[in-house]
């Protein structure tokens, strides 16, 4: 493989990744049994720094909640008999709208077993699922900096991206954070 590099225009040869075997999976609605080791595979993905986006967190509430709405597009896939990934989905109809849709939430693979098509197997059938219960759009969003995940949603055949800013403020320093906290400390 060869490209022209940015630092100084000359031709840069690079060696193609060897591809990795896809890894055999079986992919199955998620159940009870498995919200424990699914909640520890995201703890490991979704850290802080990590977080696709700021207004989530991944929880054990969002979780069982997620599995109480729609069991039907939570996925795992699962190898060797362990939880190796997971698709968490959910149909939404939005007011005044005729179309539904599919939003899939969390999307995680084990570190150890990425670029092996497990994603890959959860998205299609994650997909199918939507389709069948007549999703018309299928949505994802991700942090701008996780390349992986671009470049997985791209292969995949999603675009019309759009960007949206997230702003926070820190409250703490609000006046009345600060008169809150003082009437607080007043010894009484
Ligand atoms: C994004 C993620 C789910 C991909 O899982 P995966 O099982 O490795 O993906 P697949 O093996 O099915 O990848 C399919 C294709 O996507 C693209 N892709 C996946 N990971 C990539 C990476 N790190 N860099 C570039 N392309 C990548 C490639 O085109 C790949 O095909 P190839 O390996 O034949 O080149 C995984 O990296 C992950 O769990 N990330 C952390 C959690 C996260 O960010 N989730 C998404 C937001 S909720």
């Amino acid at each position: 493989m060869s490209e022209i590099s940015p630092v100084n225009g000359a031709v840069v040869h690079r060696r193609p990744r060897p591809r990795r075997a896809a890894l055999p999976v079986v992919v199955r609605e998620l159940t009870l049994e498995d919200i424990p080791a699914v909640f520890e595979l995201g703890q490991k993905l979704f850290t802080p720094e990590k977080l696709p986006t700021l207004y989530r967190a991944w929880d054990e509430d969002e979780l069982v909640q997620l599995y109480t709405t729609d069991r039907q597009t939570c996925l795992v896939a699962e190898a060797g008999g362990r939880v190796v990934g997971f698709a968490l989905g959910q149909l939404m109809e939005k007011p005044r709208s005729a179309w539904r849709y599919g939003w899939l939430e969390w999307l995680g693979v084990d570190r150890g077993l990425k670029r092996r098509g497990v994603a890959t197997r959860l998205l299609r059938q994650l997909t199918s699922r939507f389709i069948e219960r007549e999703a018309r759009i299928m949505l994802v969003d991700t942090d701008e900096r996780n390349r992986a995940a671009l470049a997985f949603f791209r292969k995949h055949g999603f675009g019309q991206e759009v960007r949206h800013v997230y702003l926070s403020r820190n409250l703490d320093s609000h006046p009345e954070a600060i008169a809150r906290r003082e009437t607080l400390e007043e010894p009484e």
